[in-house]
């Protein structure tokens, strides 16, 4: 058996063994390459796991593309989560469209309203969910473990690619002709939103494109590393 082969495999152990033990099992699809690998095993092999988008409102036109593209190929339905309205207007009338520019606290006021108020809710009803987070994706990510308790969100959580290089991703996505970003064709391996993802030049950190203007230990979004607080915590703005 393939190097591929054998890690396929043990993704679909993980992946069984998350439905056979929590039961409701959602997977966090960000539509990066990792996710799609996820998205094709899921479908595949575990068609119940449940599978959700966060749609912050300022993706790239390539991924809103291949949520199109996601929808085509898999039978299986890609629910699309949205912030709050009424929180994206107040957190615009505190900091201005661009205003998550200007500082960390307002980059991390716009990432809960967009992304971590929203996965709270994608997830409330579950047991437990999965990401495509991957150990050496980041600094931020060296101690992660495939299966583990998230105290954050209070539920299980699984990493089934964690161990995943990035070749085995891109294998395993040309072996089964996955669809995929067509940013990555233009590197930029790590796709968030459109104004805090740039490209890469080769040889740089796979991650260095996002939020390039903070240091790389606390590049995380608040959807893994810790509670962000609330906007209605932080001060005026500018
Ligand atoms: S982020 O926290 O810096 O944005 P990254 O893009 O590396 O995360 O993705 C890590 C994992 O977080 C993904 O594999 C996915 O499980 C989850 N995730 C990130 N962004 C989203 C999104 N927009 N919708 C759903 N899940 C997401
Ligand atoms: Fe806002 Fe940028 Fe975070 Fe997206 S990645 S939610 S635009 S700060």
């Amino acid at each position: 058996m393939s190097e591929l082969a054998e890690k396929v495999e043990q993704v679909k152990t993980v992946l069984a063994s998350a439905v056979a033990e929590f039961g409701t099992v959602t997977f966090a699809n960000s539509l990066g390459a990792e996710d799609m690998v996820l998205t094709d095993l899921i479908a595949h092999f575990q068609p119940e796991i449940a599978m959700f988008s966060l749609d912050t409102g300022r993706l790239p036109q390539e991924t809103y593309d291949l949520m199109q593209a996601v929808r085509v190929r898999y039978s299986v339905p890609l629910v699309i989560y949205f912030p709050e309205s009424s929180s994206v207007e107040t957190l615009l009338e505190k900091i201005g469209v661009n205003g998550f520019y200007d500082s960390m606290e307002n980059r991390k006021a716009c990432c809960y309203v967009r992304k971590v108020e929203p996965l709270q809710r994608a997830l409330s009803g579950n047991k437990a969910w999965i990401t495509g987070m991957r150990r050496e994706q980041a600094v931020t990510r060296g101690k992660l473990e495939v299966s583990a308790y998230d105290a954050d969100q209070g539920l299980q959580k699984f990493n089934p690619l964690l161990d995943w290089t990035n070749a085995h991703v891109w294998e395993y996505i040309k072996q089964h002709d996955v669809p995929y970003n067509k940013l990555h064709d233009r590197f930029y391996p790590s796709i968030g939103c459109a104004p805090c993802t740039r490209s890469v030049t080769p040889g740089e950190d796979i991650r260095s494109g996002r939020w390039w203007w903070e240091s790389a230990e606390g590049k995380e979004c608040g959807l893994h590393a810790g509670k962000i607080s609330q906007i209605s915590s932080f001060g005026s703005a500018r």
